[in-house]
Formats: structure tokens, C-alpha cells, sequence
């Protein structure tokens, strides 16, 4: 089911991480709608010969850039948000037999190449991501760059078509295949695209309760709820835990910081570390940090939940976890980052969770930690508080 064929490659391809009861595939009729597209437009091969570069954005489990790794004229360049994106390249790399450096594997905040004579989109699920990252690629195109995107239908709306004409130059989409859509963008040297409004800056609400309204926070594209402050979030302000001089507390699942935040600003003596798994998320609250508490005692970390925490490390963690994707991966995501919590946890540590009612993260939590109590709720959503027995 994990068998990707096509002219350029025949991959077993998996997600990160691998989890063999996981029924979701690591790529779909997008990629290889593109994939197909590009054996057909380059019988004679990837064009840039020598002069410039083949990248790949937003490419989610590298099933793009393990496919065509091999067939770039110069190391292939894949540029992604998410860390765990990243470990899923290099796994399906490895699995491939791609040579040591046959991908340059960069992120979102990574500048990016100089010249790019084929851009590959994988559109992103949030539109704001595509346009930072064409405004940041836009200098690296010429008259003679291929742009094609790639997304399944529902992904592509007016708004990202209108993306590409605004940012890229003049756009036409291909017929549907697989419930999947091409995007064919030509560049225009010509186009004026004015600044990148990425990233954005606000303050928060004066009613913003924890002691942070009116700190600004800094949320570079495609950072959870950039605009504004989430409702769950703020809850969950109004319940933070207290007494937290000299603990070492968490904010896991960080987004643009503003947890972690509220603990640094009322809890001085504490030691934080804010981290999640998308590049962008971690720039927003390590900005965050600079413009709203610039002597906190705070690290910030890009990783996979906890899980390269050692045994014991945390006294408080905090997590608001992700509720939007697919609803198995999402529960999964859940699970894992309370496991890996209660793992950093020193006994006695607590793991304190946001989340919608509905979600039932209680029952999760029981079977992981032995129990858990309400800290507060309302009749959307609910704080629990699970002990490290
Ligand atoms: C609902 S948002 C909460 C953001 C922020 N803490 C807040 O309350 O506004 C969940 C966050 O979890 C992050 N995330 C998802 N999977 C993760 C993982 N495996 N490890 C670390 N962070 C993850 C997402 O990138 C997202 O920023």
C-alpha cells in the first residue's frame, strides 16, 4: 500500500514515525499526478542542467524528493516546516539508496537556493505558508523556471490559485486526476508583489487573561491560529498551574509561544523549554520571547514531542495539543505527546492539558498516567492535570 511506482523510482514509502498499525499512506494521487506529469514534460530528463537547482516544497513524507533524487542535475532541494516531514525524507532517502547528498534538505527559515530552474509545490494546507514561501522563492525564479504545484482538489481553492498569479506570474490549472489537481505557473519578471506580510505581529487582547495582554507575539505563516488568540488557548490561561519557581516547565506543542510565555512573565524563577515540531512554530515563539520577555530563562527546540527528552527532565508540562488534521493521525499525535510527557516527567511531575470536551482526552490520559482531575472547565472546554506517579 506504501508502494509508490513510477518512471523515476519504485519506493517503499513511510511516515514518521513509523507505526505499522498506521493505515495512512506517505504519499497520494498528488504526488504522483506530479510525478507522472514530469516524466511526460521531460522525457530527456529534470531540466537545470549544471546552472540551477530542482527544489521541492512543501514535499509531506518526501515521496518527491525520494522519487526524483536521482535524476537531478545538481542535489536536489527540499524545503519543509515540519520536523517530522523531515525524519520521513530521510528514512524513504535511506530506504531509496540515494546517495549522501543527493538532497539538500532545508527548512521553511532557511534561505533559500539563489536559482531555481524547477519549483515543485506540494500546496500546503495553510494558504498563508504558500504565501511566505513563494514570496521568499520568488528572487530565485527566471523567464525560463518551471513552477507546477500539486495538491488533491480539495487543497486547491481560488485563494491559492490567486497566490501563484500574484506571486509567481501568470496561472492555469490542469483537468482533475485522482481528485487531483496541477498547477502551472509562469514566471513574471515583470510582477510587483509587494512586501511579505509574513510574519505577523499582534498584541494581545487587554481582556487576555495569565498576565500577558498586551505583550505582542510575533507569529511567522502558517503558525497556529497567527491572527488572534485561540479560544482553548485562552482558557487555559486562566488556569495555569502556579508556584513554579525554579521548576523546569515545558510548553509542548509551543505554536507561537504564548503558554510559555505567561509562565515566564508570572513565574520568573522558572525554566522553560518551548518546542514542537514545525521550524516555523519554534521561530515564532523564540521571536515571541524577544519582543515580550527577552531575559526569560527559556530554550527552544524543534523535535518530535518530547521525544528526545531525557527520562525525568520536567517537572510541568504544558499542551495544548493539535486537534485540526485527520482525526486518527490526530488522536495518535495526542497519545504520543502525553506518553512522551509522562516520560520527561520526574515522578511527582504534572502534564497539564487543554482541549475540547469532545475530545475525551481524560480517557487518554487514565490509561497513560493511572488518572488525571479537572482543573477547570466550561461547556467547551476542559483543563486536566495528570500526575507522574
Ligand atoms: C493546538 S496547537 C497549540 C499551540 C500553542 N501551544 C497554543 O496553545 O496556542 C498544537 C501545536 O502542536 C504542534 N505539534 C503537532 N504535532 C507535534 C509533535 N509531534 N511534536 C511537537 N509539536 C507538535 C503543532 O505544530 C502546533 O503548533
Amino acid at each position: 500500500m506504501n508502494r509508490l511506482t513510477t518512471s523515476w523510482a519504485d519506493l517503499r514509502l513511510t511516515r514518521f514515525p513509523e507505526d505499522p498499525r498506521d493505515p495512512l499512506r506517505a504519499w497520494d494521487a498528488a504526488d504522483e499526478y506530479l510525478l507522472n506529469h514530469l516524466t511526460e514534460r521531460f522525457p530527456g530528463g529534470l531540466p537545470g542542467a549544471g546552472t540551477g537547482t530542482v527544489a521541492v516544497v512543501g514535499d509531506r513524507w518526501g515521496a518527491l524528493a525520494a522519487s526524483l533524487a536521482a535524476h537531478a542535475p545538481v542535489p536536489l532541494v527540499q524545503i519543509g516546516d515540519s520536523y517530522l516531514g523531515r525524519r520521513a525524507t530521510l528514512a524513504n532517502l535511506a530506504r531509496a539508496g540515494a546517495e549522501d547528498g543527493a538532497v539538500r534538505l532545508l527548512t521553511t527559515r532557511d534561505t533559500p537556493p539563489e536559482r531555481i530552474d524547477l519549483l515543485l509545490v506540494r500546496v500546503p494546507k495553510s494558504l498563508s505558508l504558500l504565501e511566505d514561501q513563494l514570496h521568499r522563492l520568488a528572487p530565485a525564479l527566471h523567464p525560463g523556471t518551471v513552477v507546477v504545484g500539486t495538491g488533491m482538489v480539495k487543497e486547491i481553492h481560488t485563494s491559492t490559485l490567486g497566490l501563484f498569479e500574484r506571486l509567481v506570474g501568470p496561472t492555469r490549472t490542469s483537468l482533475a486526476v485522482k481528485k487531483a489537481r496541477l498547477i502551472h505557473a509562469t514566471p513574471d519578471p515583470g510582477l510587483s508583489r509587494g512586501p511579505n506580510p509574513w510574519p505577523y505581529r499582534y498584541e494581545l487582547p487587554a481582556d487576555a487573561p495569565g498576565g500577558v495582554a498586551g505583550r505582542p507575539v510575533v507569529n511567522h505563516a502558517g503558525v497556529f491560529c497567527a491572527d488572534r488568540l485561540d479560544i482553548g488557548t485562552r482558557f487555559f490561561l486562566n488556569h495555569l498551574p502556579t508556584g513554579l519557581d525554579g521548576a523546569r516547565v515545558v510548553d509542548l506543542g509551543c505554536g507561537n509561544g504564548v503558554l510559555g510565555l505567561a509562565v515566564a512573565l508570572a513565574e520568573p524563577g522558572a525554566e522553560l523549554l518551548l518546542t514542537d515540531e514545525s521550524y516555523q512554530a519554534v521561530a515564532s515563539a523564540r521571536d515571541t520571547f524577544r519582543a515580550a520577555a527577552p531575559d526569560a530563562r527559556a530554550r527552544f527546540e524543534v523535535g518530535d514531542g518530547l521525544a528526545d527528552a531525557p527520562a525525568g527532565s520536567a517537572d510541568v508540562v504544558l499542551c495544548n495539543p493539535p486537534f485540526h488534521s485527520h482525526q486518527a493521525t490526530t488522536d495518535a499525535t495526542a497519545r504520543r505527546m502525553f506518553r512522551e510527557a509522562r516520560r520527561a516527567l520526574r515522578p511527582g511531575g504534572e502534564l497539564w492539558v487543554v482541549g475540547n470536551r469532545h475530545l475525551g482526552h481524560h480517557v487518554t490520559l487514565k490509561r497513560i498516567f493511572g488518572g488525571c482531575r479537572v482543573v477547570a472547565g466550561d461547556p467547551k472546554f476542559v483543563v486536566l492535570r495528570a500526575e507522574r506517579r
